[in-house]
């Protein structure tokens, strides 16, 4: 049988998966804004953030939840290939297949083409997006242009990228949503939500304010090192328990254990 340590290490696997949504108000606040945004006449929405923030668990709820009233589609990983990305999209979106190359003119004719009627502006969410060239992002641009496929589009937020949005989105993109670290309490309630969630009620309140204190510092609030942070400290108490249970002490979360965790992770330099 796991231990309840097991349990709760196993909580903190860094995943995408919609079932471990946490709502945490501010997210819960975007997400409804982003909703909203998404019904208005845009073309592109920029979804940004520093890696971690949880920008690929925001994509994947939405498609989820839009999925059962729209045409919806969420790439995960960038189709780097310029013909394969059109090829993909009007394999979607139009049932259309293509078993040589398809080019930009090509595919924009199509697309110029297509009749909606009365049917929503199908929706494509690119992840990752930092990794598409300049290029194949001015050739979406203008796909978006057309009014017959909208898109958002999600990257991580450096200097560089600043940049791409800058020179390709900076009229274009009507409406950009950002993404931040975990406050405090929002980490407070992030970690204990997720333990509650998969009924590890007894280590869900061993985290005390001076715990999760030290982890706001050490993470700076971001979603995964909290996980990567979490995952190695319950680590550590799940072999304790086994080989030298005395030194636990299961009211609370030991913050000598949580820096243990940290320099294990590389969130301290030892
Ligand atoms: N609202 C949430 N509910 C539950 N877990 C979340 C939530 N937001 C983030 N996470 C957790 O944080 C981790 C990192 O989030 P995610 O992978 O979505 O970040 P990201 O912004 O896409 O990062 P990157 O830019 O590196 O792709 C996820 O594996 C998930 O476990
Ligand atoms: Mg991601």
């Amino acid at each position: 049988m796991s231990s309840i340590y097991e349990d709760s290490r196993d909580v903190f696997l860094d995943t995408v998966n919609t079932k471990d949504y946490i709502q945490l108000d501010r997210v819960s606040l975007l997400y409804r804004s982003l909703k909203e945004s998404i019904k208005k006449p845009l073309k592109m929405i920029l979804l940004y953030g520093k890696p971690g923030t949880g920008k690929s668990m925001f994509l994947s709820k939405l498609h989820e939840s839009l999925s059962s009233s729209q045409q919806v589609y969420l790439y995960h990983t960038p189709i780097l290939d310029e013909s394969e990305f059109f090829k993909t999209i009007a394999q979607d979106l139009y049932g259309m297949e293509y078993s040589g190359e398809l080019n930009f003119t090509q595919f924009m004719k199509v697309v110029q083409n297509r009749d909606l009627g009365d049917s929503i502006i199908p929706l494509i969410m690119l992840d990752e997006a930092q990794l598409y060239s300049a290029a194949l992002m001015e050739k979406i641009r203008l796909l978006s242009d057309t009014r017959k496929v909208k898109f958002v589009i999600a990257l991580h937020k450096t200097e560089k990228e600043d940049l791409i949005a800058k020179e390709h989105f900076q009229t274009r993109i009507w409406e950009s949503i950002k993404l931040e670290n975990a406050s405090r309490l929002e980490l407070k309630i992030y970690i204990q939500k997720k333990l509650l969630k998969a009924n590890c009620f007894d280590t869900a309140n061993m985290f005390t304010k001076k715990s999760i204190n030290l982890i706001h510092k050490l993470t700076d609030g971001n979603y995964r090192d909290t996980n990567k942070l979490i995952y190695t400290l319950f680590d550590i108490y799940s072999h304790y328990i086994e080989n030298t249970p005395h030194l636990i002490n299961s009211n609370e979360i030991s913050n000598k254990y949580i820096e243990m965790s940290a320099i294990h992770t590389g969130l301290i330099n030892a």
